[in-house]
């Protein structure tokens, strides 16, 4: 069976790999990747408050606690609370690169255009194959407009275009008022691929402790639909690649994203349930699915369910939202 994808420009055997995420940390995890097959590696995020965190230091030194720019600091993780710190990135980076042969994307994780870009290129030097700039971002600040943000974006992704030469893909939140349209104008600063979706970790309240609570919930394969109905409306309408990132757990996940237009399969909750060698079973599992349905290629699947062809895709969207409302048989 003839599994076989093309992702940023690589040429992948198939399109199942392990996703930003702790999965790259540990070298003997990596390996574990490598031999379950993972088509390429994507690390986890360094982000933007790190690399500007000596600038964020000397600031709060200076300002007076009762300044809201030092109040806001408070609300940063300190330092020792990430993961990898960028010198330990980019050893953990070289580190991988010499224990394994796939290829290895990079990850970014910021909003604001500036200095801290200039990072990509250390990643690009220490040997990553590709990069993933996350920009997970909640819209709160009343001012700024939905353009003023994609702008702000799009001069991070032509910044980083101009600084390296491996591929660049963006990771996507869902909440855009015109997705199609922004990822249009992505592809027009050359993104090589967009990554369909962040997955947005929504704090609870505790009432009893007046706190707000983070937890961490790995996702299930309900958190793929939107990804689909996404995937399925960008497919054909863009010239980067597409990955799909969230809800992919079985060999039935993986088909309906590459149906709706996936070039790449990304998976990390699935992976840290299971382990890495996940990953093997689902490729094994994806390939037995399309012999038993008379497929031959992914590339005969990939997009067989996108809104590519349908002349008005809002129309076939508002038909099926009309569809649903008025198919509900329930009890009043
Ligand atoms: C523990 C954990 C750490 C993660 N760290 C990152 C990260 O550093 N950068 C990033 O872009 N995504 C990160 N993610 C998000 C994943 O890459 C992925 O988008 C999300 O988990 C949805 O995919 P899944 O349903 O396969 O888990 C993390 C996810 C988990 C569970």
């Amino acid at each position: 069976m003839d599994l076989s994808t093309t992702y940023l420009g690589f040429d992948l055997p198939h399109p199942l790999m392990a996703g930003a995420g702790p999965l790259a940390d540990d070298l003997d995890t990596v390996r574990r990747l490598e031999d379950a097959g993972s088509a390429a590696i994507v690390m986890r995020s360094l982000f933007e408050e790190q690399l500007t965190g000596e600038q964020l230091a000397t600031h709060a030194y200076l300002e007076e606690p009762s300044d809201s720019f030092a109040e806001a600091l408070s609300y940063l993780p300190s330092p020792e609370a990430f993961a990898l710190g960028p010198e330990e990135y980019l050893e953990q980076l070289q580190r991988i690169k010499a224990a394994v042969g796939v290829p290895l994307v990079a990850s970014l994780n910021g909003t604001t255009r500036g200095g801290w870009l200039e990072f990509a290129r250390l990643l690009e030097q220490a040997g990553a194959d590709g990069l993933e700039l996350n920009v997970y971002q909640l819209a709160t600040d009343p001012e700024r407009s939905a353009e003023d943000l994609e702008d702000e974006t799009l001069a991070m992704v032509r910044a980083i275009k101009e600084s390296i030469h491996v591929p660049v893909a963006i990771k996507l939140s869902p909440f855009y008022t015109s997705l199609a349209h922004f990822a249009r104008r992505l592809d027009e600063a050359k993104a090589d691929g967009l990554v369909v979706f962040n997955r947005f970790y929504q704090a609870d309240i505790d009432v009893e402790e007046l706190a707000v609570e983070r937890v961490l919930h790995l996702s299930d394969s309900s958190e793929l639909l939107l990804r689909l109905r996404w995937l399925a409306i960008l497919s054909g309408q863009v010239r980067a690649s597409l990955a799909v990132s969230g809800g992919v757990h079985t060999p039935g996940d993986v088909v309906k994203a590459v149906m709706s237009g996936a070039h790449a399969v990304q998976v990390v909750s699935a992976l840290l349930r299971h382990g890495p060698e996940h990953l093997m079973t689902l490729r094994r599992q994806v390939a037995e699915w399309m012999e038993e349905h008379g497929y031959d290629s992914l590339a005969q699947m990939r997009g067989s369910m996108s809104l590519a062809r349908c002349p008005d895709p809002s129309a076939y969207e508002r038909a099926n939202y009309m569809q649903i409302l008025q198919s509900w048989q329930g009890y009043l």
